[in-house]
């Protein structure tokens, strides 16, 4: 499929363009607009309401924008079903995290293997029941490969339901890694955990960009974790980008202080 719309710029993966979503009278996006570039970790930040989930329903396809595209790979995607746009390699979690609860971790992992192998072998249905035995036996060496990854051993075999919040939000990552994709959309991975925690996690992320997922898109609230892991920053107030850049140069944005940023940054900074 040719690019459509605009000339392709080389490293960039995702595009979001002149986006515009509303609910009865709720702005949720407002021309809103943004690049993705490969090899980067770009966060989405702002207040609570500002945006952010819808900006990646949007991208996936679990929202329908009124108006504007979204290009990946310089295909417009747009009016894409969800489940077309996770196979064409954009994987994404959630904020409530999304897993089967009452699956050990193994076959969580092996339900998002299932469904990357039907964007591969055109494999279709929704479990793995009924594969191949050499098929499987290779799909769970993939998903060793994550759980070693991730660091997931202990828990294998336990029923996700059971596990700690900070635990489920790994395998919920694993989940989005066995997907294969070409981007992953985050958010708020590190939402509910402790210090700890958060720092796995940000090590986890960062590892993934460079040995795994070339891209990913980071909708968090934690401004440290942010300032330290993210390349570009889009920040975000009622559906609206009011600032964008690096880390350095978002810090020091007036615009972004003064809107609702200021002590946070100021705290993490001191
Ligand atoms: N399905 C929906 N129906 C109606 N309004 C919605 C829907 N989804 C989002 N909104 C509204 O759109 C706006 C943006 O919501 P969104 O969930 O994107 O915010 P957010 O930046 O992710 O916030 P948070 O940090 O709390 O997760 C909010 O005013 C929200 O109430
Ligand atoms: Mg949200």
């Amino acid at each position: 499929m040719p690019g459509i719309g605009y000339q392709d710029s080389g490293n960039e993966i995702l595009r979001v363009q002149d986006l515009q979503l509303s609910f009865g009278g709720v702005q949720a996006l407002n021309n809103l607009s943004f690049k993705v570039q490969k090899g980067q970790i770009t966060a989405i930040i702002g207040p609570n309401g500002s945006g952010k989930t819808c900006a990646l329903n949007s991208i996936s396809g679990f929202y329908r924008p009124q108006n504007g595209k979204v290009f990946f790979n310089g295909n417009d995607i747009t009016k894409l079903q969800p489940e077309k746009i996770t196979r064409l390699g954009i994987g994404r979690t959630f904020q409530n995290i999304e897993l089967y609860p009452s699956l050990n971790c193994v076959d969580n992992l092996m339900v998002a293997r299932h469904i990357r192998m039907s964007r591969t072998s055109g494999v279709t249905g929704f479990l793995y029941f009924g594969w191949a035995h050499a098929e499987e036996i290779m799909q769970r060496e993939k998903v060793e490969e994550i759980i070693d990854f991730l660091k997931l051993e202990a828990v294998r075999k336990m029923a996700v339901g059971a596990l700690p919040y900070g635990i489920r939000k790994r395998i919920d990552l694993g989940r989005c890694l066995a997907l294969e994709p070409e981007i992953m959309l985050l958010d708020e991975p590190m939402s509910g955990m402790n210090l700890e925690e958060k720092e796995d996690m940000s090590r986890f992320i960062l590892d993934i960009v460079e040995e795994k997922v070339p891209s990913v898109v980071l909708v968090e609230h934690d401004m440290g974790v942010v300032m330290d892991i993210a390349d570009e920053i889009i920040v975000l107030d009622f559906g609206r980008k009011i600032a964008e850049g690096t880390p350095t140069e978002v810090r020091g944005n007036q615009k972004v202080i003064e809107a609702y940023l200021g002590s946070t940054i100021k705290q993490n900074t001191s």
